[in-house]
């Protein structure tokens, strides 16, 4: 069985195939009947350990209209909480009722990986602290592509909390494989203390208007509180004017350029609701449409 646990796992002929594919399904999904018989018989499990909105219903609807069983696991009232059991010992458990993919999600960087080696059935990540979150990237890279034709080439600003956001580092190795050039623009604090952007091209400005210029899409990253220290988290007022984007700050960016956000979005720290609202230059409700496409696409290609 294959996994999908980091961008890293696809190479980019696998990236493209999926992209291609999650358009077919997109066609799909705009008609009034919406289930194909793909992937009927086969069974999932959505293992969230961690709140979701869009990732857990897009793998949902994604396997409910490729004909599969779906369960999702309360794990509020599942025994890992009332009964203590371990999480091994829980997926084991998953495990030998023969679902064909659990989708995992977990606050800790690494778990999902160290759960998928006690595992038969695919292992999908979507989200393991601030690690990898690849189906996310792979929705991106659908939503730019489908809008600006292209990745290769272009210029891609991923601003805000980077250090602690799992979006930016499967993004980050995601775009340059792509052929982007990508840069981040946040504060220090919110930058790798490592070489490690260095080692991957990825150009760095703390200004933001320095930044956003001749960038052809802006991914804009909430502070991810639940991932600091309260002493850590700033002030959302100086956070906004310092990194916040508004409608003067857009206009530094090439013309036309598009604004992403993988959600939530907190409006009014690092996003204006009249940037994310204007469906001109806003892709987030485009990222949200083509997630659930390319979801069916990724359990296709890992069933294939
Ligand atoms: N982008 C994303 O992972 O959103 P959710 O936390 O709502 O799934």
């Amino acid at each position: 069985m294959k996994h999908l646990l980091s961008i890293n796992d696809l190479n980019v002929e696998e990236i493209t195939k999926i992209l291609d594919r999650a358009n077919y399904h997109a066609k799909v999904n705009r008609q009034v009947n919406k289930k194909q018989p793909q992937l009927s018989g086969r069974t999932l499990i959505n293992l969230f350990v961690e709140t979701s909105t869009r990732t857990l219903i897009s793998f949902e609807l994604a396997a409910l209209r490729l004909s599969m069983d779906v369960i999702n696991m309360n794990v509020e009232k599942s025994s890992i909480t009332v009964k203590g059991e371990s999480l091994a010992d829980t997926v084991m458990t998953l495990n030998a009722m023969h679902p064909d993919f659990i989708v995992i999600r977990h606050n800790v960087s690494g778990q999902v990986q160290e759960l998928a080696g006690y595992m038969d059935c695919s292992v999908i990540n979507a989200g393991d602290g601030t690690n990898e979150h690849p189906s996310q990237a792979l929705v991106d890279a659908a939503a730019i592509r489908n809008s600006l034709g292209k990745i290769a080439g272009l210029n891609i600003a991923i601003c805000g909390d980077i250090l602690h956001s799992r979006v930016a580092h499967s993004n980050i190795n995601m775009f340059t494989r792509l052929g982007a050039q990508v840069r981040v623009i946040a504060p220090k604090a919110f930058l790798p203390g490592d070489d490690s952007l260095r080692e991957k091209k990825v150009e760095v400005f703390t200004d933001m208007k320095q930044g956003l210029k001749d960038v052809d899409v802006i991914m804009m990253l909430r502070v991810q509180k639940e991932r600091m220290e309260a002493s850590e988290v700033p002030s959302e007022k100086q956070f906004h004017a310092d990194y916040g984007l508004t409608k003067e700050k857009l206009k530094i960016a090439r013309p036309g350029a598009k604004v992403m956000a993988p959600g939530p979005i907190n409006r009014g720290v690092e996003i204006d609701s009249d940037v994310a609202d204007d469906r001109s230059r806003s892709l987030i409700l485009e990222q949200v449409e083509i997630g659930v496409s390319v979801r069916q696409a990724i359990l296709e290609h890992l069933l294939a």
